[in-house]
């Protein structure tokens, strides 16, 4: 089933690929949140190639709907088809399709294809995390001081002031704060050393699920930021290479 789920994350990563840089149809979901006819090509071939291969199983779509789920329910895809929609829609080439497994509730795959840079991000739950088939793991980075972190907004920018502020620490206490607008790609790049720790509210669980597996799988942690386990189905989300986990909360819990 992973080979399957990449195969499916590299075939719709070349829809976007294909698409990106022309004239695109762009709708409006809110008033900064947008969608385009990319998102929705890609996950109309997702979806397919899963009903004919496993159609039993459900499936959770960003686009769909909250959640389009019939048949065998201990099977569940969790599918966003453009994660960094706004990147996409402006040309800026920072965007991917996620893809993730649950079993009996349990994430079993994760998937995370960057078509810009044919990056493969995957994670199967006992066998590990990878970057295109090689084993990855989390940084060693032990103090926030000396992190590279990454976060994002959300599109409902109600609670900009706190976001504004928890930035702002960040910014002071750590080496570098990045903002690349893919969070599922964020989260890849934790699972592989490349940043140290990322947090964010009011993701849904097609950004984080595949992301979540990895760091887990690649010997980092993800949690809410009270520090309970990660529930996928439960934003705000902090994630780290463990090591600096505590210090990130402190902050995350002060602000
Ligand atoms: C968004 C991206 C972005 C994050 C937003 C997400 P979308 O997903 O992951 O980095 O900051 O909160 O909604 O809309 O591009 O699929
Ligand atoms: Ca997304
Ligand atoms: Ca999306």
């Amino acid at each position: 089933m992973l080979n399957f789920a990449m195969e499916t994350a590299r075939d719709a990563g070349h829809i976007l690929l294909e698409k990106f840089g022309g004239t695109l149809k762009v709708s409006k979901k809110g008033d900064i949140n947008l969608v385009t006819e990319a998102d929705l090509a890609s996950e109309a071939f997702i979806i397919e190639k899963i009903n004919t291969h496993f159609p039993r199983h459900s499936v959770l779509a960003e686009e769909s709907g909250a959640s389009v789920q019939s048949g065998d329910i201990e099977w569940k895809w969790i599918i966003d088809p453009l994660d960094g929609t706004t990147n996409y829609a402006h040309g800026y080439p920072c965007f991917c399709v996620t893809l993730a497994i649950e079993h009996k509730g349990e994430l079993v795959i994760g998937v995370t294809y960057d078509p810009t840079r044919d990056e493969m991000f995957a994670a199967e739950k006992h066998h590990g995390a990878s970057l295109n088939s090689k084993p990855v793991k989390v940084s060693s980075t032990e103090a926030l001081s000396e992190s590279m972190l990454v976060t994002g907004f959300p599109y409902d920018l109600s609670r900009k002031r706190i976001l504004a502020d928890t930035f702002e620490s960040f910014l002071f206490k750590s080496r570098a704060v990045r903002r690349d607008g893919s969070a599922a790609i964020d989260l890849a790049y934790v699972a592989c050393g490349r940043f140290d720790g990322f947090w964010e509210e009011g993701l849904n669980p097609w950004d984080v699920a595949a992301g979540v597996l990895m760091i887990n799988e690649a010997g980092g942690r993800a949690s809410s930021y009270s520090g309970d386990d990660v529930d996928i189905y439960k934003p705000p989300f902090c994630a780290s290479n463990g090591l600096i986990h505590a210090e990130m909360l402190g902050i995350l819990q002060t602000v």
